[in-house]
């Protein structure tokens, strides 16, 4: 393996591989050799292009912190993340579709009975949130693990609202026999991904909007069903079709309805005008089960 050339190096880089005992291994390193060479070549990658490039990586890396993803959220504003996620999740219409997880979910959430208010008292629009879960055929999954996070008015979560400890507007709820599940809480607002790391860098340079339509984050696990890991969009929101992350689907755009106190369904909880969201979330069956 001498004097190789620029059309000899990649069959030379997998030849070194023969001897990966894992197949799977195998098949991606190959396929990441031949993708990355390829990309080397189509773009006539210059000495400079690369430092810049290596420059870039070795700045996402040290970006990331306990509480900081950076190299997910490069994943995500490139797409790969949920192409991954559209991959792995292929679901039949009708069925409840996936969006990304976000970086804002919190295992030390409170488990809070049917009808809470989750808002922790923070000011904003009062939302009332009636859900429920039915499988495939329609018919209740009692019993169901939801999960829901969301931001405030102002586009912060709990983990950013200065001096806030506890965690508020996010909980974990079960849904009763008839598959419902409810609470009340404040109407989260769209908010920007991190723009000050490399990835503000690269979508500052590519012209692209930082800002995330609004959405409430549910994930929702009932035994025999596939787990599902999604948000809802109010259809009135004006970075729909810009998401920095691509997560917004046709399925996940939902009425956020606004009443006055004295109207709608909700009259006589709050003494403020009020959002109602109402959905319907349809479960998949394990396919091993
Ligand atoms: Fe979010």
């Amino acid at each position: 393996m001498r004097d190789l050339t620029g059309d000899t190096i990649t069959e030379a880089v997998i030849s070194t591989m023969r001897d990966t005992k894992d197949p799977r291994l195998a098949t991606i390193m190959e396929s990441l050799v031949r993708h990355l060479h390829s990309f080397v070549r189509e773009v006539g990658l210059t000495e400079e292009e690369w430092a810049r490039g290596v420059d870039y990586l070795t700045r996402t890396g040290q970006t990331c912190t306990p509480t900081r993803q950076e190299f997910i959220l490069l994943s995500d504003v490139l797409g790969v993340t949920m192409l991954v996620d559209a991959l792995s999740n292929r679901r039949p219409a009708g069925a409840t579709e996936n969006s990304v997880l976000g970086p804002f979910f919190r295992e030390d959430r409170p488990q809070q009975a049917d009808a809470s208010d989750i808002s922790g008292g923070l000011p904003g629009t009062p939302l009332f949130f009636e859900g429920r879960v039915v499988d495939r055929g329609g018919a209740p999954v009692a019993g169901a693990a939801v999960d829901v996070w969301h931001s405030d008015g102002e586009g912060h979560y709990d983990v950013d609202v200065p001096g806030r400890v506890d965690p508020a507007m996010r909980a974990l709820l079960r849904t009763d026999e008839t598959g419902h599940f409810a609470f009340r809480s404040i109407r989260p607002a769209s908010y920007p991904i991190p723009g000050d790391g490399p990835v503000g860098e690269y979508m500052a340079a590519t012209g692209r909007s930082l800002m995330r339509p609004a959405h409430v984050h549910l994930l929702i696990e009932a035994p025999g069903h596939q787990r599902v890991t999604t948000m809802l969009f109010p259809s009135d929101d004006p970075h729909l079709d810009t998401d920095p992350v691509f997560g917004v689907k046709e399925s996940l755009v939902a009425s956020y309805d606004s009443y006055a106190a004295d109207a709608g369904p909700c009259r006589g909880l709050t003494d403020e005008p009020y959002t109602l969201l109402r959905h319907t979330f349809v479960l998949e069956p394990r396919p091993e089960d």
